[in-house]
């Protein structure tokens, strides 16, 4: 009688699921209703297996959105609302300086402060509110020659943070004096995680500056990122560094050396630029990495990026080639003309070079040195962080040079860009380019998405076939094993 009243009870609860595992369990059961509903379990599970395996197998989720599946479980897209910019400037120097923020910073869209030392301004809506630095008297500083102010400014990166504002995920620094591109930047750090520890900068175009100061440190004018939560982790300790290093110079200096008390070590980001050069940045920003331009940094310290025009005007120039294709701008390209044998470097939004003959491309890439030391005197050496050619004395050694005049889009991706030489010398030069006024450049906009990224290629360019005084140029995707040479 027990055995069959046990044989007719269990059915309807065989069929449910979540009372097969505790009565499983149960010791009192007989040895075959056990096995009976391991069967039964075994087989359930077999079933939902198949199903699985059916879902995955056959559906778009499988291969192309599983991993953007995983990320978005956790992570949306990281948006300009997510970067908190922090300014270090002074009373003394906001008023003027002030001009540069005014071309990056958007008050509907960029979330930024400017610290200062003390106050008095009046507000002004179009540029980010101010914040006085809190009384730092407390901590010592020796650095022989050096300037108080690094506390002020190190500190920054604590009162940033202390602040609490909501959802931040990067904290980023720079001085008044820096211009950041703030799309690219956007874009460049959200192939990170920010949840994690991140130290992301760039060090100085001087290897001497590097020498001094160290190689792995983020030179503060040039802007950095540190992610929300070192940021925070930060903070807490930043007071107790401040008492460590007041042996230290700048106030970078001492945020790198409480990180690397954290364990963390700088990750190079080649788009920041801290520009401790003077003189003219042509040769630099013509052989721009390919990663998309972060910052520019001591526009006082050299010329105007553009020709007959001042300081905030020229740069202003340059952002609204940004403003029309970011991940572009200073992106160099090279192409050939061969039936001409001409030679012609693209630098998108900014400037073009045509050359007579065929320039090898790696040579292309090395930077013309149209600038000096940033330290003065002599003993002072010109050695870089990269690879240098110099520039020909006789100007008519150089290419013919163009520089940006305006951009445009054609309202879709289609975007224009028209350069004009600027200086036309007396020199003898090739026939088919001696004429040249003008350069028409037409692209897509450049659209990186983050695999693109860790992952880049030039991209390559066509020259219309026939030019007399203006020559149009196609930049494009390079073929799947196109190379960057003259065609023989
Ligand atoms: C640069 O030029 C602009 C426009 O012409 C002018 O408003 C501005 O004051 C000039 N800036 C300097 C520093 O001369
Ligand atoms: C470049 O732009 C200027 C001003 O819009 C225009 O007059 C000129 O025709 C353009 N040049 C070319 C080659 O399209």
């Amino acid at each position: 009688m027990n055995h069959t009243s046990r044989k007719r009870r269990p059915d309807p609860s065989l069929s449910r699921t979540d009372s097969l595992s505790s009565e499983m369990l149960s010791p009192t059961k007989s040895p075959a209703l056990t096995r009976i509903r391991i069967r039964n379990l075994f087989l359930l599970l077999l079933l939902v297996c198949v199903v699985i395996y059916l879902i995955f197998s056959f559906s778009p989720l499988r291969r192309t959105q599983f991993p953007s599946l995983a990320r978005s479980l956790g992570l949306s897209p990281t948006r300009r609302r997510h970067l908190l910019f922090s300014i270090a400037s002074s009373h003394d120097s906001w008023l003027r300086r002030s001009s540069y923020v005014r071309l990056w910073y958007s008050p509907e869209s960029t979330r930024a402060f400017v610290f200062l030392d003390r106050g008095g301004f009046e507000s002004d809506l179009s540029l980010p509110p101010l914040v006085v630095s809190e009384d730092v008297s407390r901590f010592p500083y020796n650095f022989p020659g050096g300037l108080r102010s690094a506390i002020r400014v190190a500190r920054i990166a604590k009162e940033a943070v202390d602040r609490d504002d909501k959802d931040v995920r990067w904290f980023v620094f720079g001085d008044d004096d820096t211009v950041f591109f703030v799309e690219n930047l956007v874009r460049v750090l959200s192939k990170y995680d920010h949840r994690k520890w991140w130290y992301i900068g760039s060090n100085s175009e001087s290897f001497d500056q590097n020498v001094r100061y160290s190689f792995d440190m983020a030179f503060g004018g040039g802007g950095f990122a540190i992610s929300g939560s070192l940021a925070r982790a930060l903070s807490k300790v930043m007071d107790s560094c401040l008492m460590r290093y007041s042996h230290m110079y700048g106030g970078d200096s001492r945020i790198f050396s409480c990180l690397a008390e954290l364990g963390v070590t700088l990750t190079h980001e080649p788009g920041f630029h801290q520009i401790d050069v003077r003189g003219s940045l042509f040769g630099l920003l013509c052989a721009h990495p390919l990663s998309p331009l972060l910052s520019l940094h001591h526009l006082d310290a050299v010329d105007p990026l553009f020709p007959k025009m001042n300081r905030t005007e020229a740069m202003a120039h340059l952002i609204r080639a940004s403003n029309v294709d970011s991940s572009r701008v200073l992106q160099q390209s090279v192409c050939y003309d061969s039936s001409n044998s001409v030679t012609v470097s693209v630098v998108w939004g900014y400037a073009i070079q045509v050359y007579e003959g065929n320039k090898l491309l790696p040579d292309l890439l090395s930077i013309q040195k149209t600038f000096y030391t940033w330290r003065r005197g002599s003993g002072v050496r010109s050695n870089y962080m990269f690879n240098t050619r110099e520039v020909p004395r006789d100007r008519c050694g150089r290419p013919l040079e163009f520089v940006l005049d305006n951009v445009g889009s054609d309202g879709t991706r289609g975007t224009w860009s028209n350069y004009t030489r600027y200086i036309v010398e007396n020199c003898r030069r090739a026939d088919s380019i001696k004429h040249l006024k003008q350069v028409r450049v037409l692209s897509h906009k450049l659209e990186l998405d983050v695999e693109q990224m860790k992952a880049p290629r030039r991209q390559c360019c066509d020259i219309s076939p026939s030019y007399k005084e203006s020559m149009v140029i196609s930049i494009r995707q390079c073929m799947e094993d196109e190379l960057i040479a003259m065609k023989s």
